[in-house]
């Protein structure tokens, strides 16, 4: 069934886990993480990109939200990373409730300004807000920030940030990365644990692929409600193709199951580490 972002992170806190933001591209995306969902009997959050709406449009999104409204479990749409105005219209205009006004590339102010004019136009349609304080480095859909450019989120910001743009989640940058961790992974969770004294909404962690389980569960328990995959979820789907050539399949349907299986064990392996503390 059709669920809010709202109502999913408020099922998260009351049983102590984190929900899973997956990023899809298609209709093979959108079914292998329902799937995930019902098999574990789980709420989750479907996200897409621009980039992948730049592609998929309008049938994309339609997809997306009857594929929720059909499934057993409650699936919300969330439009990630959304850096115009017009996208955030578009969204609504379609029948969708959830956002993240990406406005990190900007400097603080540009940030809390952009954030706060998509996040008004959302509220006034009863939709849900994620904003970005700080800066991610790392890879994703074609976009890359240095790690020079990157910024990490600071406590003292985030009262003003989040009463200023009326946001609903807070997506924080701790030393966590889009795409691949060239190193291991090391996140700064005293500074964490300073944002989440900061503010009580949920905490939203960004470039979740490649993160050990430990380091999740100690997320979890520094107050990050939701982790955002997109990179492993893409590996699957590569990995069924490939191993689809290799296995001389010549059907699409086989091709397309073996992509959906290979991302489906992805999604029910988060969804567990997300439960366990
Ligand atoms: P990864 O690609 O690193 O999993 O990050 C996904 C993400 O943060 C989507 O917003």
């Amino acid at each position: 069934m059709f669920a809010t972002s709202s109502d999913i992170l408020k099922w998260a806190d009351s049983q102590h886990v984190a929900i899973g933001g997956f990023n899809v591209y298609n209709f093979e995306g959108i079914k292998a993480v329902i799937e995930g969902a019902e098999e574990e009997e789980t709420p989750i959050i479907i996200q897409m990109h621009p980039a992948s709406l730049q592609r998929g449009a309008k049938p994309l999104m339609a997809m997306a939200l009857e594929a929720a409204n059909l499934s057993k479990v409650p699936v919300s749409i969330h439009l990630d990373h959304v850096d115009s105005l017009e996208v955030v219209k578009e969204g609504i205009d379609f029948g969708l409730q959830s956002f993240m006004p990406d406005g990190s590339i900007h400097n603080y102010q540009g940030n809390v300004e952009f954030t706060r004019l998509c996040a008004r136009i959302i509220k006034d349609n009863e939709g849900f807000v994620e904003g970005e304080l700080g800066r991610l480095s790392g890879t994703e859909d074609g976009t890359t920030i240095e790690n020079y450019k990157s910024l990490l989120t600071d406590p003292l910001q985030v009262i003003d940030f989040v009463s200023s743009t009326t946001i609903d989640a807070l997506a924080v940058c701790v030393g966590n990365v889009h795409g691949k961790y060239l190193s291991e992974p090391k996140l700064d969770f005293q500074r964490l644990y300073r944002i989440r004294e900061a503010t009580e909404i949920p905490l939203v962690m960004h470039g979740a692929s490649g993160l050990p389980n430990e380091i999740i569960s100690e997320c979890i328990r520094a107050g990050i409600s939701k982790f955002n995959v997109n990179t492993e979820l893409r590996q699957a789907y590569i990995l069924g193709m490939s191993e689809a050539v290799d296995q001389g399949m010549s059907d699409l349907i086989s091709v397309m199951n073996l992509c959906i299986v290979k991302m489906r064990e992805v999604v029910v392996s988060k969804i567990r580490q997300y439960s366990f503390i």
